[in-house]
């Protein structure tokens, strides 16, 4: 055999090739255990053979060894460089939630009235019609009590239709005084439309002590106002009827957006309404235990989706409830 070109061929097979397995190919071709190489060498019978194959074998083992090593340098190098995640880019793509606009409202109107000393209290969503009419001085034939207009779960059990059985409730519970907000969802029969949902939130205010006056009821609700609405905001209160609350009333806000003027907001009136209020009936005084004699309070209960359009003009109150972001967002 021609030990010299058989070792050219294999330094040629070395430097073409181009891959740690192209590598491998030419190793095991010249150096495998059934190369030309390795067979001659089994067959050697002189010593001067023997060495010179030897001499060459190691050539090209170096040489495969040297290649070898380049080849997997370079493809090391070239993984590092096709697969480094550069952990210093921005991430992009993810947007960051926030609180849901009714939820927003009701923690700001918790925080105005904890600066005013009252406390919170929670109601229950399923109530009695003990709690939720009678103790509240509802009549007999009282259009709320029927069916129709409200989600009955049996004959004495049904979704609160107000937040003010929680007035009751508290009184129940505690001697004046009594100064408590409670917020939370209620439910009426109503076909959702742009301006009502069969579920919505109210703010309950109870306050009860001595000598608490329908002007201590203005004077708050007027702080109430400015304080969601903004200062310039004018307060205007009207004769209404509810049957725990006399005298009762309805509380009017400068429009927002005319500034009493007149626009199509408010109706051309000037004026938005925003919930009842009123001086505690003493029939529910009777009903707590409470001296009537001594103690007066005023209760009042709004909508938070109200307080939510007053503040950002949106049209349709069900806009809340579809959780499209791009409407919740902007909130
Ligand atoms: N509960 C009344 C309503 O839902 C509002 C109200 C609360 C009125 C407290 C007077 C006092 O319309």
């Amino acid at each position: 055999m021609d030990v010299e070109a058989l070792e050219q061929a294999a330094l040629a097979a070395v430097a073409a090739a181009s891959s740690t397995d192209a590598i491998e190919s030419v190793r095991v071709e010249y150096l495998g255990r059934k190369s030309e190489l390795k067979l001659a060498l089994r067959e050697v019978r002189d010593r001067e053979t023997g060495m010179t194959l030897n001499a060459a074998r190691e050539r090209i083992e170096a040489a495969v060894g040297a290649r070898e090593s380049e080849l997997e340098r370079a493809e090391l190098d070239r993984r590092l460089a096709e697969e480094r995640a550069d952990v210093t880019l921005p991430v992009g793509g993810y947007e960051r939630g926030h609180l849901h606009l009714i939820t927003q409202i009701r923690r700001e109107v918790e925080d105005i009235f904890l600066g005013l000393g009252y406390g919170v209290v929670d109601g229950r969503e399923v109530e009695s019609t003990h709690y939720n009419f009678d103790g509240l001085n509802f009549p007999p034939g009282h259009p709320a009590r029927s069916p129709l207009a409200s989600l009955f779960l049996d004959a004495d059990t049904l979704l609160r239709t107000e937040t003010s059985p929680s007035q009751v409730r508290t009184m129940e519970a505690q001697d004046p005084p009594v100064y408590i907000v409670s917020l939370g969802r209620v439910y009426r029969r109503d076909t959702p439309d742009a301006t009502h949902t069969p579920v919505f939130h109210q703010v309950e205010g109870l306050a009860v002590d001595e000598g608490i006056t329908l002007a201590d009821l203005t004077g708050t609700l007027d702080f109430l106002f400015k304080a969601l609405f903004g200062q310039e905001r004018r307060t205007e209160f009207r004769t209404h009827y509810f049957p725990f609350t006399e005298p009762s009333i309805e509380a009017y806000v400068s429009c927002h957006v005319c500034d009493g003027a007149g626009c199509p907001v408010c109706r051309h009136s000037g004026w938005i309404e925003v919930g009842g209020a009123g001086m505690v009936d003493p029939k529910l005084f009777e009903f707590a235990g409470y001296d009537p004699e001594r103690y007066s309070g005023f209760a009042f209960g709004w909508g938070l989706e109200r307080i939510a359009m007053l503040r950002h003009e949106f049209p349709d109150l069900r806009e809340l409830w579809r959780n499209d972001l791009r409407f919740s967002g902007q909130f």
